[in-house]
């Protein structure tokens, strides 16, 4: 090895010692005869110096040094001299006076500073990724993402798991997104899909008599991308046989528990706090509630029905829901402020937001407080007080959930309600197996077709579907999603039997998932498992808002890659071979 140390491991007791580095220049203080550079590597810092007097040829070379310059250095550990010192770097005792400079490559000037708290564009820092991965930043987020997929294989090898791999050139599971396609040369016509998920490959892997498996997956979906959502990501997938609800779910909440102890050092609540999907809707508007703070939406469907206040009472003779926000203390919030959240709950979907600020003695301030009564109010929401400030929302309860859910997330941040530091896990249980799509007029799966209902719902698929309830489970942390799983259907009758509701002809069943239904038929053990969003998971251990900072080449917003400017167009021939011809008239 060139070197004999990294930038971010000499210290005192070094001093004295011949070493030798090597690196990126980053800093460049010339003070005359003496010039200083932190040299930097993926551990972190080390100043050298080269000083005129003491090593002429090196120092006279030194003049050439630019940022991004990658070197090699020979010298000697000094101390530095007093009140020259950085505490905050873990070198910042001492330097190194070079007396060999070795220039393993020239940079040319950098389109912006390497440096963590540059304001660069997103755009910039994807066009130059190489560049924006030196941050030291970057660094500490693909390390915590090894860490992450380290600790995993280790608690799952542990466990008797087998990591397995299954193609990327396949047929498509159906987990809801578009498919990317493949064209194949040697079959004209046909195409492959890459996998959403490996939800049928393991199952099959079960049936296979594997047991345990797991695979840090790679899955492709073709959809409208989000702060959380990429279309290419990765999942910690897993499957097992022989098991019931309870048993995935303990296993995971283990692994998770492990995982995020060991290569975050964080260290969650547990047992994990359940709750069921209908509490999650009701009280926070969503399937993924972020409880690391209160503001739970409260019921006001009683109190709305006897109201003078037509918009209350009209809602609820029409079918719909009234309930409200309690801000506490937000009795002090300005009108411009108020204002504001009333037009944010707009740009959410309402049609209005009415508010009451409740004063001394439960008086009522609001430009519709004469429509409303007090005691009435004081009685339906019993955690109000003096001082808090009420947020209403009338509407059909889809729209209700959906504007207070996200509301709430709103003031979460903007009265900075949320706690650092703060991790709440959340297991969300009792999904519906079904729901009606009312665009397509036909049932769908809220998980995917091969999540088995419960055994007591078993009778029910017939006479009302929509009542059933999955064997399906979320894993939920700080407000995200961070995994799904469920029991699986391993009857073939059963599976039919499903796709019968979703509205999947036998021919088609055949012909998508006919393997599945074959394989089913020679001694299909019962099976189920889970899979989390590794990149998601990645992203609330590093403390950072985008999905795009823990994976090392993602694509933007319009799923392209700004480095490599994938997609792009292809040859005439490449496509002639494939016969494919683009047709222009779309
Ligand atoms: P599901 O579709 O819920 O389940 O995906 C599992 C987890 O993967 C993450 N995830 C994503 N992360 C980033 N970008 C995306 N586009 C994206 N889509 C999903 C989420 C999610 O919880 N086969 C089933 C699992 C099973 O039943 O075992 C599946 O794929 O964190
Ligand atoms: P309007 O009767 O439209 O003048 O509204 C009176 C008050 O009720 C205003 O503060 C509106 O913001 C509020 N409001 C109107 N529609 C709704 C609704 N669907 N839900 C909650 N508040 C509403």
């Amino acid at each position: 090895m060139i070197r004999t140390h990294h930038c971010a491991e000499l210290t005192q007791a070094h001093v004295d010692q011949t070493v030798s580095l090597v690196g990126w220049v980053q800093g460049h203080r010339n003070h005359g005869g003496v010039i200083f550079i932190d040299l930097r590597d993926r551990e972190g810092v080390t100043q050298i110096v080269f000083d005129s007097e003491k090593h002429l040829a090196s120092h006279e070379q030194a003049h050439v040094l630019r940022g991004e310059f990658v070197i090699h250095v020979i010298g000697q550990v000094v101390r530095r001299p007093e009140g020259s010192e950085n505490p905050n770097l873990p070198t910042g005792r001492i330097e190194v006076e070079v007396e060999t400079l070795n220039i393993l490559n020239a940079s040319q000037t950098t389109p912006f500073l390497i440096e963590d708290d540059g304001h660069v564009t997103e755009a910039l820092r994807l066009r130059h990724r190489y560049l924006d991965l030196r941050r030291p930043v970057m660094q500490r987020l693909l390390r915590l993402r090894h860490e992450v997929t380290h600790q995993t294989r280790c608690f799952l090898h542990n466990r008797g798991f087998l990591e397995i791999e299954t193609p990327i050139l396949t047929k498509s599971t159906p987990e809801g997104a578009r498919d990317y396609l493949v064209p194949s040369r040697v079959n004209l016509g046909e195409f492959f899909a890459l996998p959403q998920s490996p939800q049928l490959f393991k199952q099959i892997l079960m049936i296979g008599g594997t047991d345990r498996y797991y695979q840090i997956a790679r899955c492709f979906r073709d959809e409208d991308l989000r702060l959380d959502r990429q279309p290419e990501f990765t999942q910690i997938d897993m499957e097992m046989s022989f098991v019931e609800r309870e048993d995935v779910l303990a296993l995971s909440e283990e692994m998770i528990v492990h995982i995020v102890k060991e290569a975050a050092g964080v260290t969650l609540p547990t047992p994990f706090p359940r709750m069921s999907y209908q509490e999650a809707m009701a009280n926070y508007g969503t399937d993924k509630p972020d409880r690391r703070f209160g503001l739970r939406i409260q019921d006001l469907q009683e109190m709305a029905a006897k109201s003078e206040f037509k918009v209350f009472r009209e809602t609820v003779e029409k079918g719909g829901a009234v309930k409200a926000l309690i801000v506490k203390n937000g009795a002090n919030l300005s009108r411009s402020k108020i204002d504001g959240l009333i037009d944010v709950a707009k740009g959410f979907g309402a049609k209005g937001l009415a508010w009451v600020k409740i004063a001394q003695d439960w008086q009522l301030d609001s430009v519709i407080a004469k429509f409303l009564d007090s005691a009435a109010l004081r009685q339906a929401l019993p955690e109000a007080q003096p001082g808090d400030l009420l947020l209403f929302v009338a509407d059909n309860v889809a729209i209700v959930h959906e504007v207070l859910g996200r509301l709430r997330l709103y003031l979460a941040e903007d009265l900075k309600l949320i706690e650092p530091n703060r991790w709440e896990p959340l297991w969300v249980l009792d999904f519906p197996l079904l729901e009606f799509d009312q665009e397509t007029q036909r049932h769908v799966a809220i998980h995917h077709p091969f999540t088995a209902p419960r055994e007591e719902d078993r009778a029910c698929l017939e006479s009302n579907p929509l009542e059933a309830q999955a064997q399906a489970y979320d894993l939920v942390l700080n407000g995200f999603e961070v995994g799904g799983g469920s029991i699986r259907i391993h009857q073939p009758k059963l599976q039919r039997q499903m796709f019968d509701l979703l509205g999947i002809t036998k021919d088609e069943a055949q012909e998508k998932f006919g393997f599945l239904l074959d394989a089913l038929q020679f001694g299909a053990p019962p099976h189920g498992g889970i899979a989390l969003g590794l990149d998601r998971l990645v992203m609330l251990l590093g403390n950072t808002d985008s999905i795009r900072d823990v994976i090392p080449f993602p694509k933007t917003q319009r799923a392209q890659c700004p480095m490599t400017e994938a997609p792009s167009s292809v040859s005439a021939d490449q496509l002639k071979e494939l016969h494919i011809r683009q047709c222009t008239d779309t």
